[in-house]
């Protein structure tokens, strides 16, 4: 049985990847942006290894997070699922930035960081990841027009892109990135087609299943089918400029080689 932590498991996709690997026996950190949130855990709470608390728009917040998983000790695997869709406006956090990339990007990336190292790390992207776009100086949207479509397109190409590099840089990691499909959750909102079960599935079958066919790197998923991601994620020029550009916005450096 795995330990496994999950972000954003208070509602959606990481609260049914929660249930379904706590179903499976395995140890479970839950993860709640708010005490207030962490009531939406209450049924599944008593069951859980432990409950982390955290907003993920917030560094310092990001920082206690991973201080509270690495206290109750090193994970099998980690799921960084949390994320937000559409955004009002820039809405900049307390470290400056716009919100759509912090939560959907610098926090997985910190978390990365700085979260003991497990054996797998899975990251939520999305189909949408194909309308980013690889012009990279712009990517905190302190120079453009805001555009919430196009700032969730980028941070899920990001995403999807930093699993691949984390799989470059790190042979002994599993890191794969997932499109989940559009499913209905709070995000996917109530009319979304695709099917909520296999949009999790495919986390918790990365992040816990010892099928071979699981125990890969450097993939992006759908369903449990490998799928093709934009040409950026794979190449490795993008790759390396994003984490450059990951450091210069964080202060903090992934890859001990500087990139
Ligand atoms: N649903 C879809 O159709 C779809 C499609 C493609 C990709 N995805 C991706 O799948 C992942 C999960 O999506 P979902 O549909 O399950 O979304 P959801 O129902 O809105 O749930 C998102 C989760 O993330 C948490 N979260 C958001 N902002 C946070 C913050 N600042 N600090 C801490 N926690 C925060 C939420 O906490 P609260 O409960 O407190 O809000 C919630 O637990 C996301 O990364 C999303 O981009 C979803």
């Amino acid at each position: 049985m795995s330990r496994i932590f999950i972000t954003g498991s208070t509602d959606g996709l990481g609260l049914a990847a929660a249930r379904s690997l706590m179903k499976e026996g395995h140890d479970i950190v839950l993860h709640a942006r708010s005490r207030e949130r962490a009531s939406a855990l209450a049924e599944i709470s008593p069951t859980a290894l432990g409950i982390v608390i955290g907003d993920l728009a917030s560094a310092t917040e990001t920082r206690s997070i991973a201080e509270q998983v690495n206290a109750i000790g090193r994970m099998d695997a980690v799921i960084h699922n949390a994320g937000i869709y559409l955004e009002r406006s820039r809405d900049e956090t307390p470290d400056g930035h716009a919100k759509t990339l912090a939560v959907n990007v610098l926090a997985p990336y910190l978390l990365t960081a700085w979260i003991t190292r497990p054996d797998r790390l899975v990251y939520l992207s999305s189909g949408m990841h194909r309308s980013g776009s690889n012009a990279l100086d712009d990517i905190d949207w302190k120079k453009r027009p805001w555009n919430a479509s196009q700032a969730y397109s980028e941070s899920k190409l990001y995403i999807a892109t930093l699993a691949a590099t984390i799989a470059r840089h790190w042979p002994d990691v599993f890191s794969n990135a997932v499109d989940p499909g559009w499913v209905p959750t709070k995000m996917g909102g109530v009319g979304a087609p695709d099917n909520l079960e296999m949009g999790h599935l495919t986390q918790t079958w990365l992040a816990a299943s010892d099928a071979e066919a699981a125990k890969v790197s450097g993939g992006y998923w759908y369903h449990r089918q490998r799928r093709e991601a934009a040409a950026e994620v794979g190449d490795a020029g993008f790759q390396d400029a994003l984490v450059e550009k990951l450091a210069e916005l964080t202060g903090v450096r992934l890859f001990a080689d500087g990139r």
